[in-house]
C-alpha cells in the first residue's frame, strides 16, 4: 500500500470516533484532508466542525460541512488530526503544515485527541523531524540563539524565498538536532520563552488514540 492509500485508510477509520449530532474538531494536513473527504459522506449526521486552519476551513466548506468559530461552541468530544511524529506515549511533534497553534487550541478544547497517521510517523523518541515553533517575528534571532544553546539549529521557514506567514500572521522556526527526552518538560520550558507563540511538541495535548496505517491494516493504539 502506498503512503497515500494508508492516509485514506486512517482518514476513513476515524469516522468511527465522530459522534452523530455533534461538532467535530478538525486538524490540518494531507491525512486530515482524507478524513475531511470521508466526513463529507456523513455530513447530514453531524452539526459541523471547528477547524484548525484556513486550509481545512476551505475544504470543509467546499464539501458543505458548516464550520463554527471555536469561541462559539463549548467543549468538543473529539479532535481528529495528523502528526509529524508520534511516540509510544502519544506524545507528538506537529506543525509541519504550520497550523500548530490553532491545532493546539482545538485539541485543548476537545476531550479526546484521535491521531491519524501512516506508520512512518511512529518513532521511539521525538526529534528527528525538524521541530516547528511559531514565533513573533521580532523574537526570531534571539530564539535561534536559545535553541543553539540547547544544541539545536533553528531556521526560519521560507515560502517562495520569504518567511512563511502563518494563519496568525507569525513566523515558523524549524529546529533540527534536538533530542527531546522529556516532552512534557521541554514543551513547558519552550512555551515560556518570550516570543514563542506555540511549540510543536504536543505532550500536554497528547493523543489519546492513534489510528496507525500499516501494510496489514489500521492498528489502534490507546495511550
Ligand atoms: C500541520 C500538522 C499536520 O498534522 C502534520 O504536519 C502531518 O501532516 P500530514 O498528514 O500532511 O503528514 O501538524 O500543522
Amino acid at each position: 500500500m502506498t503512503q497515500d492509500e494508508l492516509k485514506t485508510l486512517v482518514g476513513q477509520a476515524a469516522l468511527q470516533y465522530v459522534i452523530p449530532g455533534e461538532i467535530v474538531g478538525v486538524g490540518t494536513g494531507s491525512t486530515v484532508n482524507k478524513f475531511i473527504d470521508a466526513l463529507a459522506t456523513m455530513k447530514a449526521q453531524i452539526s459541523g466542525a471547528v477547524s484548525s486552519s484556513v486550509a481545512s476551513t476551505a475544504r470543509l466548506q467546499a464539501l458543505g460541512i458548516p464550520v463554527f468559530e471555536a469561541n462559539a461552541v463549548g467543549e468538543l468530544s473529539v479532535y481528529i488530526d495528523g502528526a509529524d511524529e508520534i511516540d509510544a506515549q502519544g506524545f507528538m511533534i506537529k506543525g509541519g503544515g504550520a497550523a500548530l497553534t490553532r491545532e493546539k487550541i482545538v485539541a485543548a478544547q476537545s476531550r479526546r485527541f484521535v491521531c491519524i497517521a501512516d506508520d512512518t510517523k511512529m518513532v521511539k523518541a521525538l526529534g528527528a523531524f525538524p521541530l516547528p515553533v511559531e514565533v513573533i517575528p521580532m523574537s526570531s534571532a534571539r530564539l535561534v540563539r536559545q535553541f543553539e544553546a540547547l544544541g539545536g539549529k533553528a531556521q526560519i521557514r521560507l515560502k517562495d524565498g520569504v518567511p512563511l506567514v502563518t494563519d496568525n500572521g507569525q513566523h515558523i522556526l524549524d529546529v533540527t538536532g534536538l533530542h527531546i527526552t522529556d516532552p512534557l518538560g521541554f514543551e513547558s520550558m519552550v512555551n515560556q520563552w518570550p516570543g514563542v507563540v506555540t511549540v510543536g511538541v504536543f505532550a500536554h495535548q497528547r493523543a489519546h488514540v492513534c489510528l496507525l496505517g500499516t501494510a496489514s491494516g489500521v492498528k489502534t493504539l490507546t495511550f
